[in-house]
């Protein structure tokens, strides 16, 4: 789990990441391209008897990096082994999940971006040629052996693929894929999907109502959903355009899906730093907001939706933005 978005906490995430991931490449649906792409590296794979070469997927948070592993994995019939960049803190953490690997097996380390320098140097050969070099003992009597693993596919996942150096994003030969925003009829056919996995009515309009506002992203179109058949619930009534309308207005998203976080930066780039151009750090210390997160969360959007550019000497708020806050 990356960079969680500011609105869901990183235990709903969670929760809701799993009931609703889909367990056929069929449901998944949009990134077009990426399943041509690894539906040709994945057949070619399974004829030639082989796993597939490493294959990396970037993008911003919750757009199915996570569920396209799961894919993958399912699609070869393969055991897909979970680890984490942060959770691999030791080259002998990375040697043991290496050495626990059977013939063919995937394994999925999320947030790749996070390995340090010393472990990266180590997966650099296993990635390579299948081999592992262990350094034993200490001092003059160290010795390196060198251990052959079992064919594996390395899958990698990142939300910041500029801070993955050049060498580890090399090695990625079964290709190097950015997931992209969906459009809203995508996410439209990805609540109602989740709708019928919760086992709720949702209309086409409610649906749609849902993906407008979702800022282009599946997991906080998911997190609408249940939070509109909360208050339909509460309420003894079905689902339908009006209650996603209220129980959106209740969690502050507005009819252009801007949250708190989004309208706390616009306020800030309008009302204090007068419409900008203003830098990245000061924009943050004046929203409390991490820099980190304004950049791959909050202002991705923003920019999307013609509210904020990137300029060379800042950010600037557009006249959209203006207008709207005028409003
Ligand atoms: N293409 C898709 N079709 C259907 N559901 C999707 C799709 N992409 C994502 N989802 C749903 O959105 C949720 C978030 O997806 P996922 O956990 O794979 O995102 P992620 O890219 O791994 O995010 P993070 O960077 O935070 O780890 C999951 O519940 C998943 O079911
Ligand atoms: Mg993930």
């Amino acid at each position: 789990m990356s960079a969680i978005d500011p609105i869901i906490s990183i235990e709903e995430t969670r929760h809701l990441d799993s009931t609703l991931r889909p367990a056929h490449f069929s449901d998944y649906i949009g990134q077009e391209t990426i399943k041509k792409n690894l539906h040709i590296l994945l057949t070619a794979a399974k004829e030639r008897g082989a796993p597939p070469e490493h294959i990396l997927l970037y993008g911003p948070p919750g757009l199915g990096k996570t569920t396209l592993a799961h894919l993958i994995a399912k699609e070869l019939n393969a055991n897909l082994k979970v680890s984490s960049g942060p959770a691999i803190m030791k080259v002998g953490d990375l040697a043991a999940i290496l050495t626990n690997l059977a013939p063919g097996d995937v394994l999925f380390i999320d947030e790749i971006h996070r390995l340090n320098k010393m472990i990266e140097e180590v997966l650099y050969p296993a990635m390579e040629s299948g081999k592992l070099d262990i350094v034993i003992g200490k001092g003059p009597s160290a010795r390196t052996i060198q251990l052959d693993l079992p064919p594996f596919t390395l899958i990698g996942a990142t939300t910041r693929i500029s801070l993955l150096s050049s060498p580890l994003r090399s090695r990625f030969s079964g290709g190097v894929y950015r997931l992209q925003y969906y459009t809203e009829d995508e996410i439209a056919t990805i609540v109602k999907q989740s709708a019928k996995i919760l086992g709720t009515l949702l209309p086409h309009d409610a649906a749609f109502e849902i993906a407008k506002r979702s800022r282009f992203t599946p997991r906080i179109a998911n997190y609408y959903l249940k939070r509109a058949r909360d208050y339909a619930q509460v309420h003894k009534a079905n689902i339908d355009r009006e209650i996603v309308d209220v129980s959106l207005s209740m969690l502050e998203i507005d009819e252009f899906g801007l949250g708190v976080a989004e309208r706390m930066v616009l306020d800030a780039l309008i009302n204090t730093f007068n419409g900008g151009p203003v830098g990245l750090n000061t924009l943050a210390a004046a929203t409390g907001e991490e820099e980190a997160t304004i950049e791959d969360v909050t202002e991705p959007y923003l920019i999307q939706i013609g509210m904020l550019e990137r300029t060379p000497r800042g950010r600037k708020a557009t006249d959209k933005a203006l207008t709207y806050f005028k409003k």
